[in-house]
């Protein structure tokens, strides 16, 4: 398993230009399943959930190749309608390529996504709502096979504003004749990146962003060009990493509008930032303070996905902060790892309180997770000596180049 080796306590300082969105990205190349026809997709990151998904599109039959960003997928003959175990086990969200193939196929079938490194993985809320639409499921030892011949348009409600099952919803409802409308839904940006593509592709598609989103089916696909958003939560990422080792640095192509809560929470904390169009300036000249609490929530609320990276920032504050971790039940998987760095942290359940020190130590500590392993690298990147942070495949899933960039803002970091 490679492993970085990081000698930390040098300021990031330059320019760095952030990835598309793999939030975005991964519901839209299960997407490019439905029209039938060519889907050309731009700003896509080279990430290995990417690479997986890429394997799954040529598994049911799809002409799929990427190169330089883009990825070019004909779907014009799938030879099947089942995702095999081997495939769905490699990533959480290819349950989400459930809702396309019922939609093109009438059909579908998928394991169970095991329970992930941050907490269960359940899927009841989609297929609660597949049932709505009159999906027959049949769930036998984790295998999921849908029959969809009966499918309708319906109106559902989810009990939760789940990404994943809004977004397999929306797939799934390309193929019901009439108009389907989620209530209830959840208002991520790369919900509305999904959207845009699906109108592009010939469905009628509204709503995305707000909490009702509608759906009508169609069986005429459309060619489609599309270029994925900027990556909310790498560019999280770097601004934490900036902050954190007193550098100054900017960030090009972000997206503001896609992070005010974060931006809001750096703001509380006495960040020096700037905002011009899609660059975000930061200046970590003087310390941040602590900010009281961070109630992590469904957007446009604090993002789950950021809370890890903003924890490691926290270490550094002069004050006390609280991070209440409201969406998952085992994303507290990184505190281990800060705390051998030297960070005082005390967790009880979903909640973590967090002094400031002054410094951090470098030490040798373990990704378990995506998010949490992005949160130990940039830790290190500010903790005086060496540190080793290893089970890199966790932060190859999300972030591309990860060690390139951090170098070329000046980061003493190899992979080895
Ligand atoms: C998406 O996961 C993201 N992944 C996650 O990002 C992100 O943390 C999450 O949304 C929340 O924003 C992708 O988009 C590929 P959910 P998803 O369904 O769709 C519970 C990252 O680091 N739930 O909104 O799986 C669930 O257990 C990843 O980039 C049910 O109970 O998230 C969780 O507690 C991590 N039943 C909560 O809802 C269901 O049927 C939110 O899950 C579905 C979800």
């Amino acid at each position: 398993m490679s492993k970085y080796i990081v000698n930390g306590n040098n300021p990031l300082n330059g320019k760095v230009k952030i990835h598309g969105a793999k939030n975005a990205v991964l519901p839209v190349l299960a997407a490019s399943v439905v029209s039938g026809r060519e889907s050309i997709i731009h700003n896509c990151p080279m990430l290995s959930d990417v690479s997986e998904s890429m394997e799954i599109l040529k598994f049911l039959g799809c002409d799929a190749v990427i190169e330089g960003g883009t990825a070019v997928i004909n779907s014009g003959n799938l030879v099947t309608d089942e995702v095999p175990g081997e495939l769905m086990l490699k990533m959480r969200s290819s349950v989400i390529f459930l809702g396309a193939l019922i939609a093109r196929c009438k059909s579908g079938k998928v394991t169970l996504p095991g329970g992930c490194e941050i907490g269960p993985r359940p899927i009841d809320l989609h297929l609660k709502a597949f049932k709505e639409m009159g999906i027959e499921i049949e769930d036998r030892g984790g295998i999921i096979s849908c029959d969809g011949r009966n499918m309708k348009s319906a109106d559902v409600h989810l009990d939760f504003p789940s990404v994943g099952a809004t977004e397999n919803i929306m797939l799934a409802a390309t193929g019901a004749k009439g108009v389907t409308k989620i209530t209830n839904a959840a208002r991520e940006p790369e919900i509305v990146d999904l959207q845009e593509y699906l109108k592009k592709a010939g469905f009628m598609v509204s709503g995305a962003g707000s909490d009702t989103v509608y759906i009508e089916g169609s069986d005429e696909g459309k060619r489609t060009e599309h270029c994925i958003i900027p990556d909310r939560i790498e560019a999280a990422t770097f601004a934490c990493a900036v902050l954190m080792t007193r550098g100054k640095a900017e960030l090009d192509n972000v997206c503001p509008e896609h992070m005010w809560a974060f931006l809001s929470a750096l703001k509380e904390c006495g960040a020096d930032i700037t905002i011009k169009n899609d660059t975000l300036r930061l200046d970590g000249k003087k310390r941040i303070k602590a900010v009281k609490h961070i109630r992590t929530q469904p957007y446009p609320g604090f993002p789950t996905d950021m809370q890890s990276v903003f924890m490691s920032l926290m270490t550094l504050s002069d004050g006390t902060s609280v991070v209440t971790e409201n969406i998952f039940k085992d994303r507290f998987r990184h505190v281990d790892g800060l705390v051998r760095m030297g960070a005082d942290i005390v967790t009880d359940g979903n909640v973590a309180v967090i002094r400031g020190r002054k410094k951090l130590s470098g030490a040798t500590v373990s990704a378990n997770d995506l998010r949490g392993g992005a949160a130990l690298t940039i830790a290190a990147l500010a903790a005086e000596g060496e540190s080793v942070v290893d089970n890199l495949c966790y932060i190859d899933r999300g972030y591309e180049k990860f060690e390139e960039n951090l170098r070329l803002l000046g980061a003493d970091i190899q992979r080895k």
